[in-house]
């Protein structure tokens, strides 16, 4: 097929101002942001002092946290490093307390028992669309997941778990080897990488490679990723700031929007060949085309579309950021490294047969450094819901219209559950205990999230993850250049904010 076929006006637009740099590099764009800060600052000031009634405390409300800084509140101490400004939060006024930020209240529920209150919810009390649609309808597109009331997404990530089977997954793993194989031969014998970089690029195509099958993964070039990219720009601070009918104001919106056009478009095309050909795919395309929603309907190709842009978004992102950050704990604790490659030759045999299914189930010590990954840089930092009515948790009252806030980095290193020694990378600790599955600490660790919208990826997540990890171990050994990366606060998914190893081909 030919590639250029897709490429029109807009996105030369596009290309112009942008290269391709999944390691989302600040230099080019960084005016651009400080203009749209600017901007956003300015709607938020004139937001405030027009329309923004007296706010009254009411007497059992959580308490509120003073800032001396005006309408921006405590959005400059906290984006320093919101985890552990949380942590001396809780530590001076308890498991709830309210923020303002940017003139919105934010009140953050830390702890098991506080925590509760947003995953027991439900959607009609504490919900999910009010927050997410703003930023998620333009990249995945209408008719699906905030887009849709929450019984039709639910309904939606429904299909995709049964599309996501033990029978596919075996079949899955074989294509993410080769995947990955194809993609290290590009590594050579030893050199530096950007960790980020490298598993944006190999992850873009193994999970395409399995979810939207050979179609897809065959127009998948430079072209298709640099879309993603654009897409992923979506999912930014202005996005979320400023109302819908504004964003066509910030470069990078305008970007996004241009790109899901160019996007549905290579997907249109994707469906179509698959129907014309009359073959079944091993895949959720295939998934989407056959299963109806309870009233009977069958997805339309937009909705299918988006479902498939909107899975390749969920999953591309989180995968990409995990992996760095396992990655780089490895670069850095060469024991632990050590004893993930004895098991690779203990389980696969030190000749390396392909790997199957059933071994990476056994890979126990590579499953509890992703968990303990998990635990210390969970992709996704904030889980948040707005309150459409007042809520009761810990003898307070949450008044209607908050931001509800939980941080799942921050659970999940609270002392008094994870011990002192919690700040440190320690896989073994889910030797002992399983991942704490008492129901006293279940929601300090929720890298899924919980509840009605827990993530469904989980398993092909660790799939994909050991089958890459399982690969990469075999070859290479890697190890640290610089310090120890801090995690990148500005990004909405705190990446490594510097992830290049050292690698070597293993003898
Ligand atoms: C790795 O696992 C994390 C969570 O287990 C998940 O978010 C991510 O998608 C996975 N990465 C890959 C490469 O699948
Ligand atoms: C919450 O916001 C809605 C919509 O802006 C408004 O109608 C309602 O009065 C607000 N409720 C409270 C308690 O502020």
């Amino acid at each position: 097929m030919e590639s250029n076929k897709f490429h029109t006006q807009a996105e030369a637009d596009v290309e112009t101002k942008t290269t391709f740099s999944p390691s989302f590099s600040l230099t080019a764009s960084a005016t651009f942001q400080l203009a749209t800060v600017v901007a956003v600052l300015g709607v938020v000031f004139i937001y405030l002092k027009f329309f923004r009634r007296a706010n009254i405390q009411a007497k059992d409300a959580p308490p509120f946290i003073p800032s001396q800084v005006p309408f921006l509140g405590s959005a400059i101490e906290f984006n320093k490093n919101p985890v552990d400004f949380l942590i001396r939060m809780k530590n001076q006024y308890g498991p709830v307390f309210t923020i303002e930020m940017a003139g919105k209240k934010f009140t953050y529920l830390m702890g098991n028992e506080a925590s509760s209150l947003l995953f027991n919810s439900k959607n009609e009390d504490l919900n999910a669309e009010d927050v997410y649609a703003k930023l998620v309808t333009p990249v995945f597109g209408k008719g699906v997941a905030y887009d849709v009331p929450n019984d039709i997404f639910l309904e939606q990530k429904k299909m995709f778990k049964t599309g996501l089977n033990i029978a596919r997954f075996k079949e899955y793993v074989p294509i993410i080897e080769q995947e990955v194989r194809d993609y290290l031969t590009r590594w050579g014998d030893k050199g530096e990488i950007d960790l980020f970089e490298a598993f944006s690029e190999m992850i873009v195509m193994t999970a395409s490679h399995c979810l939207h099958g050979p179609e897809i993964r065959s127009i998948l070039d430079e072209r298709v990723a640099h879309l993603y990219y654009l897409l992923d720009q979506g999912f930014c601070p202005e996005a979320w700031l400023l109302p819908s009918w504004l964003h066509f104001l910030v470069p990078k919106l305008r970007r996004r929007d241009a790109a899901h056009v160019e996007m549905k478009k290579i997907f249109y095309a994707a469906i179509e060949k698959r129907r014309a050909s009359g073959n079944k795919g091993e895949d959720m395309l295939q998934t989407l085309l056959d299963t109806p929603y309870k009233s009977g309907r069958y997805m339309t190709d937009d909705e299918i579309a988006g479902m498939l842009i909107g899975l390749l978004m969920a999953g591309q992102h989180t995968s990409s950021s995990t992996s760095s950050w396992l990655g780089v704990f490895l670069a850095h604790n060469t024991e632990i490294q050590r004893q993930c490659y004895e098991e690779q030759c203990q389980v696969r045999g030190t000749t390396f047969e392909p790997v199957d299914y059933d071994q990476l189930k056994s890979m126990r010590v590579l499953d509890n450094a992703f968990r303990e990954t998990l635990r210390l840089r969970p992709p996704i930092h904030v889980i948040i819901r707005h309150s459409r009515k007042p809520l009761n948790v810990c003898g307070y009252t949450i008044p209607a219209n908050h931001s509800v806030c939980v941080s799942p980095t921050a659970n999940q290193r609270l002392t008094e559950i994870w011990g002192e020694e919690c700040a440190n990378f320690n896989p073994e600790r889910f030797m002992e205990n399983d991942g704490l599955t008492s129901t006293e600490s279940k929601f300090c660790y929720v890298p899924f999230g919980a509840g009605r919208h827990r993530c469904i990826g989980e398993s092909f997540a660790y799939l994909q993850n050991k089958t890459i990890w399982s690969v990469l171990l075999e070859q290479y050994q890697l190890s640290a250049i610089d310090e120890f990366p801090e995690p990148n606060y500005q990004n909405m998914i705190h990446t490594p904010s510097k992830s290049v190893v050292r690698y070597e081909k293993r003898k």
